[in-house]
C-alpha cells in the first residue's frame, strides 16, 4: 500500500489547474447507458473511480474508450449492446457510486441488478429512497442475496417527494425518469452543481428538463436518447481543497480552472476566518498572510458548506484562533480525521455530531492512517504546515478522489513524496 511522505514547512506558491470532477464525471458515465450511441466527455479526471466505473460499465458489455496522449482527459462510451444489466459485488464494494446505474439500466434495458452498497467509513449510507423513486416510477423491486434487482418494461412518470435530500438519489431518478412513460416532478431535490451538469449532458442528449440545479426538478420522458459530447465541470472539492491549503501554508497560490461561482460559501467562511482572496474569472488567487480567526461552520447541502470540506477546514481551524465548532450535518460519522490530527499536535473533542477546535496549536509530523477521501485530504493539508515528516498511510484513499495530488502539490513547492510496499523479495527471485 503506497504512502506518502511529507515535510512540512513551505508555502504553497504558483498555479495550480483543478480537474474535472470527479463526482459530476461518474452520474455522467453511467447517462451514457440510456443511449446506443456514443457519449463523448471532456475533462473527465484520472482518479481510481472513474477507472472502477469504466469497468463497470465495461462489464455491462459498453466500450469505453480512455483518450490518450494530449486527449487522455477525454472518454468515449458507446452503449449500442448491452449484455449484462449488472453492477456486481465486486466493483460495488469498492465504490458505493456503482449504484448510480440502477437508474439508467431499469429505463434502458427494463431489468438492473445491484450489488446493495454496505456501510462505509462515514456513515451506513442506506440507498432506500434510490429504491422508493423507482418504485414510484413503477418499478417491481426485489432483494435477494445482497443484490437489488428493479424491473419495468417501462417506467411511469409520477410525483417523487425525497424526505432526506440526496445528491445521487437525485441523479439516479433523474436518469430514470428521462425515459419514463410522461411526467415526473421531483421535490426536495439536490441542488449540487453535479446535478444540474448532469441535467445539462441529459439535455444534449435530448432529455427534457427544467428545474436541475434547484430543489423541483420537472421531467418529460421521451422514447429515446442520442449520443452528445460534454465537458464536465470543474471540481469543486478539489478546488476548496487547494484553496485552503494555499491559505494554511501561507502560500500565494492561483487555483485555476475552479468555476469560482461553486465556491461562495466556502469563500465567505475563510473571509470570516481572515484569509485573503481574490475572484478573477476562472480563478482564485488566495494569500494566507493570517493570522486566523476562529469561525464556526455546520455542514449542509448546497448551497451550505459541504461536508466534503468538512475535514480540510478542521486542518485549517487548528491554526486559527480560540474555539472553532464543527457541526457535520450530512454525515453521522465524519471525523475520523480528527483523531489522527490530535496526534500531530491538534485540540480537538468530539461530542456527537460537533467538534470542538481550539487553536492555534503547532503540529508536528507524525505517522497517521487515512480513513476515506476527503479524511485524507485533511491529513495532507495538516503535513503541510507540520514541523517535520509526516507519513500517511493508505493514500488508496485519496487517489480515489484527488488526480495526481502530489505532482500537483510539488508543482507548487510542497515538499511530498510517494513511497510504496518494500515486498521482501522471495528466496531464488
Ligand atoms: N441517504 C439516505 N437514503 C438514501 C440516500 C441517502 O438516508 O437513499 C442519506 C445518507 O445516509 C446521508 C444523506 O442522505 O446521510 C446524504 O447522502 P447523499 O445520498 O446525498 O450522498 P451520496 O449521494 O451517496 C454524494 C457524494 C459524496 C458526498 C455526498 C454529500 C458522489 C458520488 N458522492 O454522496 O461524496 O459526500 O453526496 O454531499 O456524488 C466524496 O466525494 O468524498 C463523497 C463522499
Amino acid at each position: 500500500m503506497d504512502k506518502f511522505v511529507i515535510r512540512g514547512g513551505n508555502p504553497l506558491l504558483g498555479t495550480v489547474r483543478i480537474s474535472g470532477a470527479k463526482n459530476a464525471a461518474l452520474p455522467a458515465m453511467a447517462a451514457a447507458i440510456l443511449t446506443e450511441e456514443p457519449v463523448i466527455l471532456e475533462n473527465i479526471p484520472q482518479v481510481r473511480d472513474i477507472e472502477t466505473e469504466r469497468r463497470l460499465l465495461a462489464a455491462m458489455g459498453a466500450e469505453v474508450e480512455l483518450g490518450y496522449g494530449r486527449a487522455h482527459h477525454r472518454t468515449t462510451i458507446c452503449c449500442q449492446k448491452l449484455t449484462r444489466a449488472e453492477a456486481g459485488y465486486d466493483l460495488v464494494k469498492t465504490m458505493r457510486a456503482s449504484t448510480l446505474v440502477l437508474g439508467p439500466l431499469v429505463a434502458r434495458c427494463g431489468v438492473a441488478r445491484v450489488s446493495m452498497p454496505g456501510g462505509c467509513a462515514i456513515g451506513a449510507r442506506p440507498i432506500d429512497l434510490h429504491i422508493k423513486g423507482l418504485q414510484r416510477l413503477g418499478a417491481e423491486i426485489t432483494q435477494e442475496h445482497g443484490y437489488i434487482e428493479a424491473r419495468a418494461e417501462r417506467l411511469k412518470g409520477n410525483h417523487i417527494a425525497f424526505d432526506k435530500i440526496t445528491v445521487t438519489g437525485t441523479e439516479d431518478l433523474l436518469m430514470a425518469a428521462v425515459l419514463a412513460e410522461g411526467e415526473t416532478v421531483m421535490e426536495n431535490c439536490a441542488r449540487e452543481p453535479e446535478v444540474a451538469d448532469l441535467a445539462a449532458l441529459l439535455i444534449k442528449m435530448g432529455a427534457n428538463i427544467e428545474g436541475a440545479g434547484t430543489s423541483t426538478i420537472r421531467v418529460r420522458g421521451v422514447e429515446r436518447l442520442h449520443g452528445a459530447r460534454h465537458r464536465i465541470i470543474p471540481d469543486r472539492i478539489e478546488a476548496a481543497t487547494f484553496i485552503i491549503a494555499g491559505a494554511l501554508t501561507g502560500g500565494d497560490l492561483l487555483v485555476s480552472s475552479c468555476a469560482p461561482q461553486h465556491q461562495a460559501t466556502l469563500l465567505r467562511k475563510l473571509e470570516e476566518v481572515g484569509v485573503k482572496f481574490h475572484v478573477n474569472g476562472e480563478s482564485i488567487r488566495v494569500m494566507g498572510d493570517g493570522p486566523f480567526k476562529a469561525v464556526d461552520m455546520s455542514t449542509e447541502e448546497y448551497p451550505g458548506f459541504a461536508t466534503d470540506v468538512q475535514a480540510q477546514y478542521m486542518a485549517l481551524a487548528t491554526q486559527a484562533e480560540g474555539a472553532s465548532v464543527i457541526t457535520e450535518n450530512i454525515f453521522e460519522n465524519r471525523f475520523m480525521h480528527a483523531l489522527e490530527l490530535v496526534r500531530m499536535g491538534a485540540d480537538i473533542k468530539i461530542e456527537g455530531r460537533r467538534a470542538v477546535v481550539r487553536g492555534k496549536t503547532p503540529l508536528s509530523g507524525a505517522a497517521v492512517l487515512a480513513s476515506d477521501l476527503r479524511a485524507s485530504a485533511s491529513l495532507v493539508l495538516a503535513a503541510l504546515v507540520a514541523d517535520g515528516e509526516t507519513i500517511i498511510d493508505r493514500v488508496y484513499h485519496i487517489d480515489r478522489g484527488y488526480e495526481h495530488i502530489e505532482e500537483k502539490l510539488r508543482g507548487v513547492g510542497a515538499q511530498i513524496r510517494r513511497i510504496g510496499e518494500m515486498l521482501p523479495k522471495r528466496a531464488g527471485a
